[in-house]
């Protein structure tokens, strides 16, 4: 899904906290968003993602505005995810229980992803009972499963250990190329966004800095 940015941006009060006259996100590509603490990278994502609304200017989806459509292609992983009290399995089962997938398809999926991702053993306990670094990868997995359009992530490895963050990296660039998935990955790790992204947007100050 290609997005793009048109004349956004974002106060808080009299606070300017975005402001982007134009910004072009590839489909089918990994785009990295890094800056500073409080450039307005978790703000820009946010906007992307439709949670937040109240901004100026537009963002398209390969020529679309925001709607229903759109939202059901994408999804957000947060910084600190917020995960069900139900177990591992029935979170990540929960975007297809939406999407209506049987439940033999939906399983053989489930257990795919908890593979890919090393969680298998994470399957019976429950989504609130979990550290920082286990729900980021639940929250990955969850997010992998029903295949979206567009994936957006907020620092996915900032709680995890670094002999398991090739894992999940190996999880990212995976679902890009064969689901063609596009990705936008908000990172503070400048060796993380060379090792995934095919392109990169750096921040200041609420600005993309050229
Ligand atoms: N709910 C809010 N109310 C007021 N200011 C906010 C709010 N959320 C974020 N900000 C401010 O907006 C700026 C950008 O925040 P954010 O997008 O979270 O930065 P980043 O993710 O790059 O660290 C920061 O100065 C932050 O303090
Ligand atoms: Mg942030």
């Amino acid at each position: 899904m290609n997005i793009e940015i048109r004349n956004v941006e974002k106060y808080y009060g009299d606070n300017q906290v975005l402001d982007i006259d134009y910004l072009n996100i590839e489909k089918e590509k990994i785009t990295g968003i890094t800056g500073p603490n409080g450039c307005g990278k978790t703000t820009l994502l946010n906007i992307i993602g439709g949670l937040d609304k109240e901004f100026l200017g537009e963002v398209f989806y390969d020529n679309n505005k925001f709607s229903k459509k759109v939202k059901q292609a994408m999804t957000i992983v947060f910084q600190k995810p917020y995960l069900l009290k139900r177990t591992v399995y029935e979170n990540i089962e929960y975007p297809l229980k939406l999407r209506n997938m049987n439940k033999k398809e939906s399983k053989a999926k489930v257990l795919d992803v908890m593979k890919k991702l090393e969680i298998t053993d994470l399957m019976d306990k429950r989504g609130n009972k979990l550290s920082g670094g286990e729900s980021q990868k639940v929250a990955l997995a969850r997010a992998l499963v029903f295949n979206p359009k567009l994936l957006l992530l907020d620092e996915p490895t900032s709680n995890i250990d670094p002999e398991y963050i090739v894992t999940m990296e190996n999880a990212i660039t995976q679902f890009n190329l064969k689901n063609k998935g596009t990705i936008i990955i908000v990172t503070h790790n400048i060796q993380q966004s060379e090792r995934l992204c095919h392109a990169v947007i750096n921040m200041n100050r609420g600005k993309i800095q050229t």
